[in-house]
């Protein structure tokens, strides 16, 4: 019987300039991207919108419809970027963190890709490279620097030495921002995903309801206690009123967000702290919340940071940020062998600060 050795495939020679086709399938959205001249040349997403009506991500849905859109999406990011599969010199793909059967979707894409052109696999952490999307175009932070990488999955304080050499310095201990924002904003009636909406309409509205802030030691974060409070709130209220949500729906969301930052905001600013590095980068899908974005400003003008966030098309989910990490990885001559699995957790290392 046949069977497909697990050898890392070596480069012929790593090539200078590289053209990299990176993979992203970890949650809803399938990406494509590629990287060619130094750069990002194209970068194609195609989001999941269907599980806008179940509230939540379904995975069984979200791999079948990755099944559907990887092979389109691949053709659309090479015909974008003006590149044939022939030019390709490595294939990346994000190996976890994230679903495993949407994860599974994509690695075995990308490995059928690796083995048929005969280049290298490079498998990427989907963490590492929200981060590392601050490199794909400029003003780039100069290392060290700190990340608060805020998404639907996770919220994380990175302290980045340089683009392989990343340190964990705190991170939810049970909800992600996203969730906070997206559970929330279902406690309000409000469509999945919520965070968007929160941030429309607490531009209307005043933080005047305080959620407490939850007490945890340390740069980690814990956002289910603060939920628990807001329905109760939300209940208790309603007893009173019964049009209490849509009576003060903008003041409820403009205090949900308001609680939500300040706990991420006091964090970072006790990890700048601690760690004496001002230059501070916002990562992930709650980057884009302008209440966070001012906050951050805010806060940077305060302590004498230097702020970077990344265009919104690098802070989503997309495979742009996957092929600036495999860039990396690639100079290094790091690849993955053919017998690569998916992992759903893909824990960074810890770095533990006395203070
Ligand atoms: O990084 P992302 O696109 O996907 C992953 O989770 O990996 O993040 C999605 C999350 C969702 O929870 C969504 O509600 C939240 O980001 N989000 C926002 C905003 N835009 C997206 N949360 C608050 N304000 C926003 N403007
Ligand atoms: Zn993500």
């Amino acid at each position: 019987m046949n069977k497909i050795h697990p050898v890392v495939h070596q480069a012929k020679k790593i090539i200078v300039q590289p053209v990299i086709l990176a993979i992203e399938s970890s949650c809803d959205d399938t990406s494509v991207a590629v990287w060619a001249h130094g750069r990002v040349v194209s970068n194609v997403v195609s989001s999941q919108l269907m599980h806008q009506n179940y509230g939540g991500i379904v995975p069984e849905v979200a791999s079948r419809a990755h099944q559907e859109a990887i092979l389109p999406v691949t053709e659309a990011a090479l015909e974008k970027a003006g590149i044939s599969l022939t030019e390709v010199h490595a294939i990346a793909v994000t190996a976890g963190p994230g679903l495993l059967g949407s994860l599974i979707v994509g690695m075995s894409f990308a490995k059928g890709l690796a083995l048929s052109l005969d280049v290298p696999l490079i498998a990427v952490h989907h963490m590492e490279a929200h981060i590392l999307a601050h490199f794909a175009e400029p003003p780039h932070p100069s290392f060290p620097f700190l990340c608060l990488t805020v998404s639907g999955g996770h919220t994380q304080i990175v302290q980045v030495n340089d683009p392989l050499r990343m340190e964990l310095l705190g991170e939810t201990l049970d909800d992600a921002a996203g969730e906070a924002f997206d559970k929330s904003g279902k406690l309000l009636g409000l469509g999945y995903p919520a965070g968007p909406e929160i941030d429309r309409l607490a531009q209307s509205g005043s933080p005047r309801y305080p959620f407490p802030k939850p007490q945890i030691p340390g740069f980690d974060f814990s956002f289910s206690g603060m939920k628990t409070a807001i329905r109760y709130f939300i209940e208790g209220n309603q007893r009173q009123d019964p049009d209490f949500i849509p009576n003060h729906l903008e003041d409820l969301c403009a205090s949900i967000q308001y609680a939500i930052i300040e706990a991420l905001m006091d964090k970072l600013e006790a990890a700048a702290d601690a760690t004496g590095i001002d230059q501070i980068a916002l990562a992930g899908g709650v980057s884009a919340n302008r209440g966070l974005r001012e906050a951050a400003a805010h806060r940077a003008s305060d302590k004498g940071w230097t702020l970077f966030v990344p265009r919104l098309e690098y802070c989503t989910d997309n495979a742009g940020m996957i092929a600036v990490a495999a860039y990396y990885k690639y100079l290094q001559g790091d690849f993955a062998g053919l017998d690569l699995s998916p992992a759903a957790r893909l824990p960074l290392k810890r770095k533990t600060i006395m203070h």
